[in-house]
């Protein structure tokens, strides 16, 4: 039985998204790891090598789901084979005032602003150490995706992003800058060459030879992805993700269309022409983002040249059941990806 489908989404789903979301995540943080191995994780063995990391299979958990990186070790035990932690800022910030996060079911989107609320990456650094300690680190690639506070202008970010880097470097296996959320104000402009090659170098001197992603917006320009590939090849990036959420809100009746941005099924068709148009340019890994919300969806990217995918709004609405069904398809054409994958 699909415990998700049937029990929690019909309960999670008459509250609020976000408070259904604290409710889920705290949960999930209460749950012994076993418990949901037992009853989620078992997953098929999909192992590939990326930027010198193993993921136990190609499905991750983007970021924006564990913000302050309060439940990894249940993450793995669901059986993502890899985790997302963040966004992270180098300060403390509350976000965007509350409601800020949409479901649209019919569409199976989300509509969020949130901000990047978290709590700074001084009290997640501490977090991670604690986690170390325990001996429950996973045994999964994690990742922490790092943005740009919100009082310090892009004159200065730069040095906002190595704050954050100094402080969390011990922990992650890779981090990702992240220059793609809609919410924060002028974020995205960090995305255009000179700015994202200042930021790259200053954040590579600091990062200890982790691999250092960056994360993409799906509303730019062929030139514009052009700009990005060849700076990240440049700049020694590890890879890409593409994409983060879309301000392309048609998909959506004009009635209920809101400041934020959209993931989850509207979003797929053009975050996978962004994993096309990078793969055309580059040879360097990417991780596909943006509605995956079925296998199918998880093996159009790989088609496109997605090396890993990773889902948000597709675990909102199917829940863990997700993360198999999608792996059991990858493994299922690995030959093919493999030999259509050059890395
Ligand atoms: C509520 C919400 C919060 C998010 N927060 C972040 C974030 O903090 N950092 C980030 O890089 N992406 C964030 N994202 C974007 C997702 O990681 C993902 O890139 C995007 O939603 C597209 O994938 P999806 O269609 O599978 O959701 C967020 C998405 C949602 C819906």
């Amino acid at each position: 039985m699909d415990i998700y489908s049937k029990l929690l989404k019909p309960f999670l789903f008459l509250l609020p998204p976000e408070p259904a979301h604290r409710l889920a995540v705290a949960g999930l943080r209460l749950t012994p790891s076993p418990v949901l191995r037992w009853a989620f994780g078992s997953m098929p063995s999909d192992p590939v090598k990326l930027f010198g990391l193993n993921f136990p299979n190609r499905v991750g958990l983007g970021a924006g789901m564990d913000k302050d990186a309060r439940a990894l070790p249940a993450w793995e035990a669901l059986g993502f084979g890899f985790i997302e932690a963040g966004t992270v800022t180098a300060l403390p910030q509350p976000g965007n005032p509350k409601p800020r996060c949409f479901r649209h079911p019919e569409q199976r989107a989300l509509v969020n602003r949130m901000g990047f609320n978290n709590a700074g990456a001084d009290a997640v650094a501490k977090r991670l150490a604690r986690l170390k300690a325990s001996g429950h680190w996973p045994r999964v690639p994690v990742g922490i995706n790092i943005g740009k506070s919100k009082v310090t202008p892009n004159r200065e970010a730069a040095s906002d992003y190595v704050a954050s880097f100094r402080l969390l470097q011990p922990y992650g296996d890779f981090f990702t800058i992240n220059v793609s959320s809609p919410n924060t104000p002028e974020l995205r402009a960090l995305q255009a060459g000179e700015s994202l090659s200042r930021i790259v170098r200053a954040v590579r001197m600091v990062d200890g030879g982790k691999p250092v992603l960056v994360k993409i917006s799906p509303d730019l320009s062929e030139s514009q992805i052009e700009e990005i590939a060849g700076v990240s090849m440049q700049e020694g990036i590890a890879g890409l993700i593409a994409t983060n959420t879309t301000l392309d809100q048609t998909s959506l009746p004009s009635a209920v269309r809101r400041a934020g941005g959209l993931s989850g099924a509207p979003l797929s068709e053009r975050a996978t022409e962004v994993v096309k148009s990078l793969r055309r340019q580059t040879s360097l890994p990417i991780i596909a983002s943006g509605g995956v919300m079925s296998a199918e969806d998880a093996r159009k990217k790989i088609e496109a040249g997605a090396n890993l995918v990773q889902i948000y709004t597709g675990f909102v609405y199917s829940g863990p059941a997700i993360i198999r069904s999608i792996s059991v398809e990858l493994s299922r054409i690995k030959t093919r990806i493999d030999h259509l994958i050059a890395v």
